[in-house]
């Protein structure tokens, strides 16, 4: 059980429950306690409604860390009008068992008014890195993202942040965010982690109906292709995109947003594969847009 205080969560005295920490001041004095102490800290930030894939995150900074924070905060800043801020999945209580069971140390579960106060005007924007693949169709998304991480970082102030290679736009700006900003926190990419039949995990999988979650694996199935043909030895960016395309067309439930050969580094689209290469597809199954890609160094 755990009990809410006005602004602030605690857990009771059962040593069981995970510590839920909701204020800045409060994770702060936490963190900085641990410092004191010379611990590392590892920190995995989340918008909850937490699976697997969130899980082989936090596994592998428990494996790298002394102490592991995990934020649970869905960011109003990064979702437009348009999209599912009101109804994307929350459940504070199965997120705290899966941070327990991985062993985690805290969560930091900020309010909305918490991290957004009265007055709030400063962001964290960024050009060439946001402008292709999800910065095109979203086009205010990685300002939320970019904000709300150096928030994150600032209260935070890991040793190690962990990111997850399913969202390998996102990495890629962050990583651009902490060169660019001179932030000394080491970035930890980590592989997509996927269901038994393909799919890459993510909490919006669980707006999908049963035929549409079949339908799905069309994003999997195009990108395993694509990889399979990389690895034959295909360098041709437009050949590798007709492929995917045909894969995902023939899905009748399955509608492109895009597909794209690009250099995971900068995001720029190339035409001939060499160097640090990322292939991305964004694909709506119904009205869910799913991401799914794979990144190779030639
Ligand atoms: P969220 O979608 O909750 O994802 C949190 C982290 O888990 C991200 O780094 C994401 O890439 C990683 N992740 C999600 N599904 C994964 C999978 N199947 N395999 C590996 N890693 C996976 O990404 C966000 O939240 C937010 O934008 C955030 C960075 C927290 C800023 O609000």
């Amino acid at each position: 059980m755990y009990f809410r205080h006005k602004n602030t969560v605690t857990t009771d005295n059962n040593m069981n429950e995970i510590k839920v920490i909701n204020t800045i001041k409060d994770i702060r004095e936490q963190v900085k306690s641990w410092k004191q102490d010379g611990l590392s800290v590892g920190f995995v930030p989340t918008m909850g409604f937490l699976h697997e894939g969130h899980k082989s995150l936090i596994d592998r900074a428990v494996a790298e860390n002394d102490r592991v924070v995990v934020s649970v905060f869905v960011n109003p800043m990064q979702f437009s009008p348009s999209e599912d801020l009101a109804t994307y999945p929350r459940d504070l209580n199965a997120d705290q068992a899966l941070c327990k069971a991985a062993q985690a140390n805290v969560i930091f579960h900020p309010t909305p008014e918490e991290m957004y106060p009265e007055g709030f005007c400063s962001f964290v924007d960024m050009d060439a890195v946001t402008k292709e693949l999800c910065g095109k169709s979203r086009s205010s998304h990685f300002r939320g993202v970019c904000t709300v991480v150096a928030k994150l970082f600032n209260i935070v102030m890991p040793t190690k942040a962990y990111f997850g290679q399913k969202d390998a736009q996102q990495l890629a700006v962050i990583r651009r965010m902490v060169i660019d900003l001179s932030m000394d926190i080491e970035i930890v990419a980590c592989p997509i982690s996927r269901e038994a039949d393909g799919l890459a995990r993510s909490s919006r999988n669980t707006y999908l109906s049963p035929s549409e979650r079949q339908a799905a694996l069309v994003l999997s199935r195009a990108i395993f292709l694509s990889e399979q043909l990389v690895k034959a030895g295909e360098r041709s960016a437009p050949t590798l995109i007709a492929a995917m395309r045909d894969v995902i067309s023939a899905e009748p439930l399955a509608k492109i947003d895009y597909i794209e050969v690009m250099d995971a580094d900068c995001i720029k689209r190339t035409e001939e594969l060499n160097g640090n290469v990322l292939v991305a597809i964004a694909v709506f199954i119904g009205t869910t847009r799913l991401i799914d890609n794979f990144t190779i160094t030639l």
